[in-house]
């Protein structure tokens, strides 16, 4: 067997599968990286995809392949936009939309509209599988953890398998007992999945400098104790423990348990957890004393919700003369990508706010990031807009696979061109800007 890192994501699901006797499944997802190569590679065992709030798609994957497909929804913004785009561009797919419904890779969709993406699902499910008896399953419940990814399996009937879903933070619980009333559920997860994995991947990406700079500007010094809000996969923390050597306390918070749970496995699994406290709390209202940390820190979160409430309780968190740390994505500035593309189509690749994703309607991704520090009343603010590089490896493949999705396919074969001369030479990479600041609090 390849080694962990490049066993590919679609063995080791089908690894998974074959262990639990399972030759064919329906499978409802989110994220391209957990179905593409599976859909490419084994379309075999694909009897359907649903997608749930898809956070992109892997249309080549699509194309090729065509599963029977349903894309879910919701009716507002960008995720809608895209969605008609990928079901307009693909006959024969289903589009299911939420009605009132912003759907972001963070919403909590199931545990939203739980009827309606339940019923949604189990009736496309149930047309494929008219006709032709659905296998019943004959898998005992229970869980385990192979290649990285973990299982629990649930119920009886036809398969079905569910993988993560973004930064859901109920994933699939609020439909299981529904779900499995009819199917044999299996839930994967663990690291090789998801936001889990996407989180990891990043952080091994040129996006770890950006955050060591920032770190580095709130000036972190031995004995302090440092939080980070929103630690996701626990990534940023795991690397502050490694980086500090045991001299500072370390806490990671986040609102989403499912996060939590990896996070803790993953810190175990490197040896770290006696190095970092988790805790479930939420960054606008968060579970801690005032004037409790030396550096109050978040990165890509204030995305994600009401930005000035989060940043109000960074600010209470942490001590007088203690510093707060804050980066998140940009939609305000272009990104750079390194390839001697036509001018029409470089800016329609690179765009304002066209890669930098989604935000919430009072969240924050763009400069007001600096004037909000100052109304905070943070002082010595120091602002720095930085861009990662990503020359490489698993980040690099997801970005541009986010490009391509929004290109015309003649302007796609030129890309793709371009990237294979770049390649050769060597000279390809992209850079994602980042607004970072760092205050004190007085
Ligand atoms: C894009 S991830 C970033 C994770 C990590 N900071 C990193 O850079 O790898 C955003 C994280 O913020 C968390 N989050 C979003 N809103 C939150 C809130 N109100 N309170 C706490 N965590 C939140 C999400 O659950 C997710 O783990």
């Amino acid at each position: 067997m390849a080694t962990q890192a490049t066993y590919p994501v679609e063995e080791r699901i089908v690894q998974t599968l074959r262990h639990l006797g399972i030759e064919q499944a329906h499978f409802a997802a989110s994220m391209p990286r957990d179905w593409g190569g599976l859909v490419i590679t084994h379309p075999e065992v694909v009897s359907s995809l649903t997608l749930v709030c898809p956070m992109g798609v892997n249309l080549d994957a699509l194309r090729a392949n065509t599963p029977r497909l349903l894309v879910v929804t919701g009716d507002q913004g960008r995720p809608a936009q895209e969605a008609r785009q990928i079901v307009g561009d693909l006959p024969g797919a289903t589009l299911i939309t939420l009605r009132n419904y912003f759907s972001p890779p963070w919403a909590d969709v199931i545990a939203d509209r739980t009827p309606d993406v339940g019923s949604a699902l189990m009736d496309f499910v149930a047309r494929i599988d008219q006709g032709r008896m659905g296998r019943a399953g004959v898998l005992s419940e229970g869980e385990g953890e192979l290649a990285d990814i973990s299982y629990s399996v649930r119920g009886s009937g036809p398969p079905l398998v569910l993988l993560p879903l973004a930064l859901a933070p109920s994933q699939w619980q609020p439909l299981l007992a529904t779900l499995s009333r009819r199917y044999c559920t299996i839930t994967l997860g663990g690291p090789a999945l998801g936001m889990v994995a996407h989180l990891e991947a990043r952080a091994q990406s040129g996006y770890l400098r950006v955050v060591q700079q920032l770190i580095e500007e709130a000036r972190l010094r031995p004995g302090e104790a440092v939080l980070e809000v929103g630690c996701g996969s626990g990534a940023l923390v795991r690397w502050l423990a490694r980086h500090t050597g045991g001299a500072n306390r370390i806490v990671g918070a986040d609102i989403n348990r499912y996060l939590l749970r990896e996070a803790a496995a993953l810190a175990r699994k490197e040896g770290v957890e006696g190095a970092i406290e988790l805790r479930e709390g939420n960054a606008e209202a968060l579970p801690f004393p005032d004037n409790h940390f030396d550096v109050t820190m978040a990165c890509t979160v204030a995305e994600e919700g009401d930005a000035d409430r989060m940043l109000a309780e960074f600010v209470r968190v942490t001590r007088p003369g203690g510093r707060v740390a804050v980066m998140v994505r940009s939609i305000d500035m272009p990104w750079w990508v390194n390839l001697p593309l036509r001018a029409e189509l470089k800016s329609k690749v690179e765009g304002r706010g066209r890669l930098g994703g989604n935000v919430q309607e009072q969240g924050c991704a763009d400069a007001s990031l600096y004037r909000r520090f100052y109304q905070a009343v943070l002082t010595q603010v120091k602002m720095l807009p930085q861009l990662a590089i990503c020359a490489g490896g698993e980040r690099l493949e997801y970005v541009k696979e986010r490009i391509v999705t929004g290109l015309k396919s003649e302007e796609a074969g030129e890309w793709r061109e371009a990237v294979a001369r770049a390649d050769a030479e060597g000279t390809f990479f992209i850079a994602e800007p980042f607004h970072c600041a760092v205050g004190t609090k007085p």
